[in-house]
C-alpha cells in the first residue's frame, strides 16, 4: 500500500482500502509481539490503541457490513456458501479474541500483574486468526462480489449500520489517534 489515500471508487475497492489499512495495523501490532522476543517491553499503549480501534470500528461498522455482503454473495455463489459461512463464525471470534487482549492489555496500563506470556500469546493467536481471515477475503470474497452483488445489493450492505466517520483513517483522525495514524501510514 502506497498511500493511505482512501479510494472510494466503488463498494468494493472502499472494502479492500479498509483490508489494506487493518493489514497495516496487523503489521505494527506484529512488530510489538516482536519486542517479546527481545526480552523488551513493548509499546503497550500502542497496542491498546490498534486493538481499540479494532473493536471499536472494525468489529462494529466492517464486519456487519460483510454479513450482510456474505448473505447475498451465498445466494449467488452457492460455492462460495460454506467460506462465507466460516468467514462470519471468524467475525465472533476475533471480537471476541480482541475483547480478551484488549482486556490483557488495560490490565496491564492500570497497573495488575499479568504474565507476559500470557499477553504474548493472547496477540500472538489474534495476529494469526485476524491476518488469515483479511487474506481470505481478498482472495475469496472480494472479487467475486464485485462481480457478482447488484446495486441493490451494495445499498444493503452500506444500511446494516450507522453511517459512521471512521476515528484513525478519516478525514480528521481522532486526538487518541494521533501517533497511530502517522504510525500506521509509515507502517504501511
Ligand atoms: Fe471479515
Ligand atoms: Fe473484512
Amino acid at each position: 500500500m502506497k498511500t493511505m489515500q482512501r479510494n472510494t471508487s466503488s463498494p468494493a475497492d472502499a472494502w479492500h482500502a479498509e483490508h489494506a489499512y487493518f493489514a497495516a495495523l496487523l503489521r505494527l501490532l506484529q512488530r510489538e509481539v516482536d519486542v517479546f522476543h527481545t526480552g523488551e517491553s513493548p509499546n503497550y499503549e500502542l497496542m491498546l490503541d490498534i486493538i481499540s480501534y479494532l473493536r471499536d470500528f472494525s468489529d462494529r461498522f466492517h464486519h456487519p457490513r460483510e454479513d450482510v455482503a456474505f448473505e447475498r454473495l451465498a445466494r449467488r455463489c452457492p460455492d462460495l456458501e460454506l467460506v462465507l459461512a466460516r468467514l462470519q463464525q471468524e467475525h465472533r471470534v476475533i471480537a471476541h479474541a480482541g475483547e480478551t487482549l484488549r482486556g490483557l492489555l488495560t490490565a496491564i496500563l492500570d497497573g495488575s500483574l499479568v504474565k507476559r506470556a500470557e499477553v504474548e500469546i493472547a496477540a500472538a493467536m489474534y495476529l494469526v486468526y485476524y491476518g488469515n481471515h483479511i487474506a481470505r477475503e481478498e482472495e475469496d470474497v472480494v472479487g467475486r462480489a464485485a462481480g457478482t452483488l447488484s446495486a441493490e445489493d451494495w445499498e444493503a450492505v452500506r444500511a446494516a449500520v450507522p453511517q459512521q466517520r471512521d476515528p484513525l483513517f478519516g478525514e480528521t483522525p481522532d486526538e487518541r489517534y494521533r501517533v497511530l495514524r502517522r504510525r500506521s501510514a509509515a507502517a504501511g
